[in-house]
């Protein structure tokens, strides 16, 4: 398997903030193909994370993708904002309250890639009758809100089941939540190709070219 076929995107949410300029450029040099901003609005996960300020700055500092990961109520409010920023794919979840086929329109509109995120309770027949509009499906291997926690082994099975229902392989299959080295190989034998990992990442003994390194050579 060559790195091509793997996704690694870094989650921010549990880098050092007083120092994000020099994460921001650690991460450039570390391998990882993508940044993933977690944002939160105390409301659809107890915790507020960051907003349009943080993510306009990260966009000044790399040039890798940017996706952004909306763990809010009413996705539909920050699309237009964050695409005129510069965001590269908007990731929402299909638990939010927005009508899910006006989120898809609305990233669309803006020319930008679309996922669902999946909570780790949510059946994956949430998500079928959306599978043909959207670039990926974000299945969340923990309960979204922090970084930090298990990875949870029971979404596999989901995962299988996607990957049975979307026989041509046209969607992404991401994970995020708990992936580190001694997990990834899981979800990547269900079928996933895109992992999303923070602590894994920032808080390896390797360093961060280390452990994407080391990300890639577990699978
Ligand atoms: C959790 C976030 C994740 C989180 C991942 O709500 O969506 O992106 O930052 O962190 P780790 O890899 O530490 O589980
Ligand atoms: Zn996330």
């Amino acid at each position: 398997m060559s790195d091509k076929d793997i996704i690694i995107s870094a989650s921010i949410l549990s880098s050092d903030f007083k120092n994000l300029e020099k994460e921001i450029k650690a991460l450039n040099l570390s391998g990882i193909d993508e940044f993933h901003l977690d944002i939160m609005d105390g409301h659809f996960v107890e915790n507020i994370s960051f907003g349009q300020p943080l993510v306009e700055t990260i966009r000044s500092l790399t040039t890798l993708p940017i996706e952004v990961h909306l763990m809010v109520e009413n996705p539909k409010n920050h699309i237009k904002t964050l695409s005129q920023i510069g965001v590269d794919i908007f990731t929402f979840h299909l638990e939010s309250e927005n009508n899910i086929k006006e989120v898809i329109d609305s990233v669309r509109e803006s020319k930008s890639k679309v996922g669902i995120a999946i909570n780790p309770d949510t059946k994956i027949e949430a998500i079928i009758p959306y599978i043909n509009f959207i670039d990926r499906v974000l299945f969340m291997t923990v309960y979204p809100g922090k970084g930090g926690q298990s990875y949870l082994n029971f979404v596999e099975e989901k995962i299988n089941q996607l990957v049975e229902i979307d026989k041509g392989r046209k969607i992404l299959i991401g994970v995020d939540g708990g992936i580190k080295f001694d997990t990834i190989s899981y979800p990547y034998n269900s079928g996933a190709r895109m992992f999303v990992s923070g602590t894994g990442i920032l808080n390896n003994e390797l360093g961060y070219l280390g452990a994407v390194n080391q990300l890639r050579k577990s699978i």
